[in-house]
C-alpha cells in the first residue's frame, strides 16, 4: 500500500488512515532526501570532458607501453637466456639494461652527430651479394686463412678497444676466455686495456696482437713493445686515428650520472703533431713482428704506408668516433686495395655484425675484418660467456653465407660475388 501509494500519489485516499497518512508522508521525505542525495552523488562521480582526458592522459604516462617507446632497451623484469640471443643485435639490449649510463654510451656512442657512425653500418646495404650456390659444387666450407703469420680459422677478428673492466669484472682475462671458446678468435689488445698486456697474455692460449698507441717518446715505446713482444704477442697494431676528444652523449650523461673523476671525454693525444711516418720509422728498428697502421682511409695512405715498410692496412674510422661525416671503411676498401695491390694484406673494421657482412668486405679485398661494439655487449651482457656467442654467430652465419654465394675457401672469394652501390 505505502509503495503504491508513493507512486500514485495517495490513489486510493479511502485506505488511507491518518496514521498511514503519517507514514506515508515520511516515506516521502525519506525518498526525497535520500534520491536527491544519491543524484547527488552520481552526478558528481560522472567524468566531466576535462576529467576524462586527465584520467587518458594519466592512464597513457604510466602505461608500459609508452615507457617502452620513450626507453626501448631498458627492461629489468627479464634477462634472456644466452641461447635465446639469434644475432649480435640482441646483445646490445642486455648490455644496456645491465650497464650504467655512462659505461653505456661509452661504447655506443659516434663524434658529433653520429652521421659516420649511421654510415658505418649503412654502406652494407650498398653492396648486394650475387648468390651462386651451386658453384660450391658440393664441397664443404673451409673458413681458415693466415694473415701476417698467425692462423685465423675465421677471417674474424676482435678489434682493439679500451678498458673492459668497465663492462665485466673479469675485464680482458673474460673477453679472452671468450675468444679461446670460440676457435681461438683472435683478439687485438688494446693499448689503454684494463689489464697489463703481459697479465692477458699469461690468461690465455688464444693468438694475441697487440694495439699500440704511441708515444712521443721513442723510449717509452721501447720499454713497453718490449714486454709486449716477450710476452708473445703476433702483430702490433699502431693506431694513428683519435676518438674524438668530446662525445656529446657523454656531454649530456654528465647532469644524469656522473662518470668517475669527472670526465667527459678525453684530449686527443695529437699523434698528427708530430711526424707519422718518421715515427713509424723508428719503431721498425725494434720491432720484430709485423707492423700494421690502423685508421687509413684513403689510397694515398695506404700507398705511403707500404712505402715505410709496414706489413699491414687496417682500414678504419674508429667506429665513427673520429671524424663526422668520414665515408664508411667499407666504402674506401676497393680504392685501399688498390692502392697496395696485394703488396701488404688489408684489414678494415667498422659496422661488421653479421657474417655477410664480412663476406662483403672479404669480396672487396680485405684478408679479414674486425668487431668491435658487438664483442663488448656481449662481454657486458653475458661475461667471457657473451664474447663466445658472439662470434660463434659471426662464424655461423658468415659459414653460411660463403656456401649460400658458393664459394668453399677463403682464396675462392672474389668480386665476381658482390655489386656495390656506393653513393
Ligand atoms: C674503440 N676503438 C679503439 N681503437 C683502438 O685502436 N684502440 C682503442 O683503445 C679503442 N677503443 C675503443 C673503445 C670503444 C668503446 C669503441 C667502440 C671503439 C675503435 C675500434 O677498434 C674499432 O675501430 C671500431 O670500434 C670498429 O667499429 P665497430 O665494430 O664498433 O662498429
Amino acid at each position: 500500500v505505502t509503495q503504491q501509494a508513493l507512486v500514485s500519489g495517495n490513489a486510493w485516499p479511502g485506505l488511507v488512515t491518518p496514521q498511514v497518512g503519517r507514514t506515508i508522508a515520511a516515506c516521502k521525505r525519506w525518498a526525497y532526501t535520500r534520491g536527491s542525495f544519491m543524484t547527488e552523488r552520481l552526478w558528481r562521480g560522472c567524468l566531466t570532458r576535462r576529467g576524462a582526458v586527465r584520467a587518458v592522459a594519466g592512464f597513457l604516462a604510466g602505461s608500459p607501453l609508452i615507457r617502452a617507446q620513450q626507453d626501448p632497451f631498458r627492461d629489468h623484469s627479464r634477462v634472456p637466456g644466452l641461447g635465446e640471443l639469434k644475432t649480435t643485435f640482441d646483445f646490445e639490449p642486455v648490455a644496456y639494461a645491465k650497464l650504467p649510463r655512462y659505461t653505456y654510451d661509452y661504447t655506443s656512442y659516434g663524434a658529433d652527430g653520429e652521421f659516420t657512425l649511421r654510415r658505418n653500418r649503412e654502406a652494407f646495404d650498398w653492396v648486394d651479394l650475387a648468390p651462386r650456390p651451386l658453384a660450391a659444387g658440393g664441397r664443404p666450407v673451409s673458413t681458415g686463412v693466415e694473415v701476417l703469420g698467425t692462423r685465423l680459422e675465421y677471417p674474424i677478428m676482435v678489434a682493439p678497444s679500451a678498458a673492459h673492466a668497465a663492462l665485466h669484472p673479469e675485464a680482458e682475462v673474460a673477453t679472452c676466455a671468450g675468444c679461446a671458446a670460440a676457435s681461438n678468435t683472435v683478439l687485438i689488445s688494446s693499448g689503454v686495456a684494463s689489464l697489463s698486456f703481459d697479465k692477458i697474455a699469461a690468461s690465455t692460449k688464444a693468438p694475441l696482437w697487440y694495439q699500440l698507441y704511441p708515444s712521443r717518446n721513442m723510449d717509452d715505446n721501447r720499454k713497453l713493445l718490449d714486454v709486449v713482444q716477450s710476452s708473445g704477442a703476433k702483430a702490433i697494431v699502431v693506431t694513428v686515428d683519435q676518438q674524438a676528444p668530446v662525445s656529446e652523449r657523454i656531454q649530456h650523461d654528465r647532469n644524469l650520472q656522473r662518470p668517475p673523476g669527472g670526465g667527459g671525454g678525453r684530449p686527443a693525444a695529437g699523434l698528427n703533431l708530430y711526424g707519422v711516418w718518421k715515427m713509424f720509422d723508428e719503431l721498425r728498428a725494434f720491432v720484430r713482428l709485423p707492423i700494421l697502421i690502423k685508421g687509413v682511409m684513403t689510397a694515398e695512405d695506404a700507398r705511403l704506408a707500404v712505402e715505410h715498410g709496414l706489413n699491414g692496412v687496417y682500414v678504419s674510422n674508429h667506429g665513427g668516433r673520429s671524424v663526422d661525416y668520414e665515408e664508411s671503411p667499407l666504402e674506401v676498401l676497393p680504392e685501399v686495395v688498390d692502392a697496395v695491390k696485394g703488396r701488404v694484406p688489408v684489414l678494415v673494421d667498422g659496422g661488421f655484425r653479421r657474417g655477410a657482412d664480412i663476406l662483403k668486405a672479404l669480396a672487396l679485398g680485405a684478408a679479414a675484418v674486425a668487431v668491435c661494439r658487438p664483442q663488448r655487449w656481449g662481454l657486458a651482457a653475458y661475461g667471457g660467456a657473451g664474447v663466445q656467442r658472439v662470434f660463434e654467430i659471426l662464424q655461423a652465419e658468415f659459414r653460411l653465407a660463403m656456401a649460400a654465394t658458393g664459394r668453399t675457401s677463403i682464396a675462392s672469394i672474389d668480386g665476381s660475388i658482390v655489386r656495390t652501390y656506393f653513393p
